[in-house]
């Protein structure tokens, strides 16, 4: 069969499920399928998800830490709100101090787990949105040191290309264990990964 038809049917299929299940986007399951795999948010915990709209992340994340836990949502765009008191969002910019400010009045104690699908407008021009892709990494980076508790976790998309590795070994310095990630339901061809830094040291 051919792999680009086999990705289109895959790319359905999520979509489709996320329809059913009311997920706000297909990207619920990627977060489901790592956690399910590592682990790294638990019931009860606080999250931060940076690039969050339209809330398909806040929405899977809000499902894992249940009633107990809590979950703050940022983006440039505004999110539509949730009914659960224990969601909150924010409309700001991860690259802008502010945001920083923000974040740390909205949490109610440190956070357990930062997690990132921001991304920038893809240009298609390949160095560019890599080098962008980055830029959001480092920010986000930024804010999970800021937000974290001592040994929380880190999860970030990036694109793939030649600054990747430079930012894996930053990532390194701070967290235990780094892995290197693409979940089953991240369509092959695009260059998304995605990487995930265990207990901040
Ligand atoms: C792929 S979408 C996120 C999808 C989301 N994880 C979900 O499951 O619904 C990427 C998001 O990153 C956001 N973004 C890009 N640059 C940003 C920035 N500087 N600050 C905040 N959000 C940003 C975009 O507005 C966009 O909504």
């Amino acid at each position: 069969m051919p792999k680009a038809w086999l990705q289109e049917r895959k790319r359905d299929y999520y979509y489709k499920k996320a329809k059913e299940e009311k997920y706000r986007s297909r990207a619920a399951y990627k977060l489901f399928q790592v956690v399910e795999k590592h682990h790294f948010i638990k019931k009860g915990d606080v999250v931060v998800d940076l690039g969050a709209a339209p809330g398909g992340w806040v929405q899977a994340a809000r499902r894992i830490v249940g009633s107990k836990g809590f979950v703050l949502g940022v983006d440039l765009r505004p999110i539509e709100p949730f009914p659960e008191h224990n969601v909150r969002t924010i409309t700001g910019d991860i690259t802008e101090q502010e945001a920083l400010q923000q974040i740390l009045e909205f949490l109610p104690r440190k956070a357990d787990a930062v997690i990132s699908d921001a991304s920038p407008n893809i240009s298609g021009i390949w160095e560019v949105d890599h080098a962008r892709q980055i830029d959001l990494a480092q920010h986000a980076l930024e804010i999970a040191l800021e937000t974290l508790k001592p040994s929380g976790n880190f999860f970030v998309k990036v694109f793939q290309g030649d600054m990747l590795n430079d930012f894996i070994n930053k990532v390194k310095q701070y967290f235990e264990v780094v892995k290197i990630i693409k979940p089953k339901a991240s369509r092959a061809k695009s260059s998304e990964m995605f990487i995930l830094g265990l207990h901040l040291r």
